[in-house]
Formats: structure tokens, C-alpha cells, sequence
């Protein structure tokens, strides 16, 4: 195993000499007195798609907002346990977490565009950032809803508000959103959740694009999409790590009961 930080004690998960985007060493994590996430320790290779699974409540969804510490928004949440990104601990206090949400997107399990017009809402993060010049917006607007299957459908209405956008196109809206400032990690959470099938290959298909150079998390409810889009798969269950591995392993010849019971529908 090619050993990049000095933290990367151990290849605990069988992923060869891939490169590590997200390190997760013993995360422990509860909201009030109740435990979510218990003991976590896994290794999210970069460049590559990496499928979060499991049922309902398992904690997947709080795992990947530990990633851009969008748990610290939660008053009640405590956790142990070090989140490092490309070797740096997101958790140390001297971390910029504007600076770590740009680097790391997110697009959450409902769509959340900002009141504002659809051109608004993709540029949002460049104006942010301090990016003024008319003609570098435009383009990247146009970039960033062409890659997220939603520009044809907009082009017309840039201005009008969003939130006059269907439930998919919302969806889509924030996943341009979050392309736009082209991050190096992007968290997808259920993106294709509300998705029609032939919008859903496309977004697949541009996750499969993106890879060149984002490293990517999708937590999905969709067995079949797993299996189709990520190279590999974490199964979780009541907030442990049961099993991790190359999808077409854990897909094919899971390692642990759960796992099987869970992938083949038995449960969740
Ligand atoms: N802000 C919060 N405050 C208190 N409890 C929370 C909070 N967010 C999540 N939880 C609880 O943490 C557990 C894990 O929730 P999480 O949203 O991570 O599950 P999930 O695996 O993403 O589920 P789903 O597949 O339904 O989206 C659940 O029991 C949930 O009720
Ligand atoms: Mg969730």
C-alpha cells in the first residue's frame, strides 16, 4: 500500500495502492444520548466513486455531512474520533471551514435552492469567492447546468426564480451548483432520489466523467445504482461499518450476512 500521510497506519480495507482522499479513524458520533455512528474507521480512495449503503437511519447521511463538518450546525452533537482530507484534520481548530465546504461539495437529500434566480443560484459560490467578470460567470454557468443535464431545459429562464423548478430540476440546479466551484470531493446524497430514469444514466454518466477529477461519495437506497456507478461500496448498519470492498465484491460475494440480507432485499 502507498503510504501518503503519516496517519495511514494501516490498509484496513483491502484498497491496494489507491490514493486516499478521506480518512475516517474511530469516528464516534451521537446527536443528544443517542449513538449514531459507532466506531467508524474507513478509507475513501480518490478519484474514484464510493457508494454509501444501508437502511433507513443508519447514519449514512450524518457520515458524509461529518466530511464538510456539516454537523457542527446540529447544537447537540458530540463525536470522537479524526476526519482527515488529503491529510489535513478537518476537525483542528485552525481549519477554514468556508474554505473546506468549497473543496469538499455537497448536494443534500432535498434539494435546498437559495431564493434567488436560477443563475443566481449556480454562480452563487464564484460571486462568493470574489469572481465579478460577466463573460467567466456565464460560461461557468452554462458549463456547470450542461454537466448537471439541466441547461436545454433552463436557457431560456436564467432569471426566473428557482424555485419555480420541479422537484428534479431543483435537484439538478444544486448538483450545477455545487459543480460550479469544482470541488475536489463531492458528497452526493441520494442525488437521483427524485430523478426520472433517463435523467438518473445521465447524472451517472457524469459521475462517471467527473472522476478524472473529483473524487466522489453517493449515498443511494438504490442497489442496482451502486453497483452500476461506484468502483467501491461501504455497507452500513445501526451506525457500524459492517462490511467495505470493491463493489463488485461486496455486490456479488458479500463477506457478511447483513450485507447479503440487506443487498439481496431480505431487509431495509
Ligand atoms: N439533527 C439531528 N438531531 C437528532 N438526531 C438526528 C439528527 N440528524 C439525524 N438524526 C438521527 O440520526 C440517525 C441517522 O440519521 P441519518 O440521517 O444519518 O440516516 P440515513 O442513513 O441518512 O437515513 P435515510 O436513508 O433515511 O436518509 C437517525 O436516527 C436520525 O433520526
Ligand atoms: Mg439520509
Amino acid at each position: 500500500m502507498l503510504k501518503l500521510f503519516e496517519h495511514e497506519t494501516l490498509d484496513v480495507h483491502n484498497l491496494g495502492d489507491e490514493e486516499t482522499a478521506i480518512s475516517v479513524e474511530a469516528l464516534s458520533l451521537q446527536f443528544g444520548n443517542k449513538p449514531v455512528l459507532q466506531d467508524i474507521s474507513l478509507r475513501i480512495p480518490k478519484q474514484r466513486i464510493t457508494a454509501l449503503i444501508g437502511q433507513s437511519g443508519c447514519g449514512k447521511s450524518t457520515l458524509i455531512n461529518s466530511f464538510n463538518r456539516m454537523n457542527d450546525l446540529v447544537p447537540d452533537c458530540q463525536y470522537s474520533g479524526k476526519i482527515f482530507i488529503h491529510g489535513r484534520n478537518i476537525n483542528d481548530k485552525r481549519e477554514d471551514v468556508s474554505q473546506l465546504r468549497t473543496q469538499v461539495g455537497m448536494v443534500f437529500q432535498r434539494p435546498n435552492p437559495f431564493p434567488m434566480s436560477i443563475y443566481d443560484n449556480v454562480s452563487y459560490g464564484l460571486r462568493l469567492k470574489g469572481v465579478k467578470v460577466r463573460r467567466y460567470l456565464d460560461d461557468a454557468v452554462e458549463q456547470a447546468l450542461t454537466e448537471a443535464a439541466l441547461w436545454d431545459e433552463v436557457k431560456d429562464r436564467l432569471f426566473d426564480s428557482a424555485r419555480i423548478l420541479s422537484g428534479g430540476q431543483q435537484q439538478r440546479l444544486v448538483i450545477a451548483r455545487a459543480l460550479a466551484l469544482k470541488p475536489d470531493i463531492l458528497l452526493l446524497d441520494e442525488p437521483t432520489s427524485a430523478l426520472d430514469p433517463l435523467t438518473t444514466l445521465f447524472i451517472e454518466e457524469l459521475m462517471a466523467g467527473l472522476k478524472k477529477r473529483c473524487t466522489i461519495v453517493i449515498v443511494t437506497h438504490n442497489m442496482q445504482q451502486a453497483a452500476r456507478v461506484s468502483d467501491y461500496t461501504a455497507f452500513l448498519h445501526q451506525g457500524q461499518l459492517i462490511e467495505y470492498a470493491d463493489s463488485d465484491t461486496l455486490f456479488t460475494m458479500p463477506e457478511f450476512k447483513q450485507t447479503e440480507d440487506y443487498i439481496t432485499g431480505r431487509y431495509g
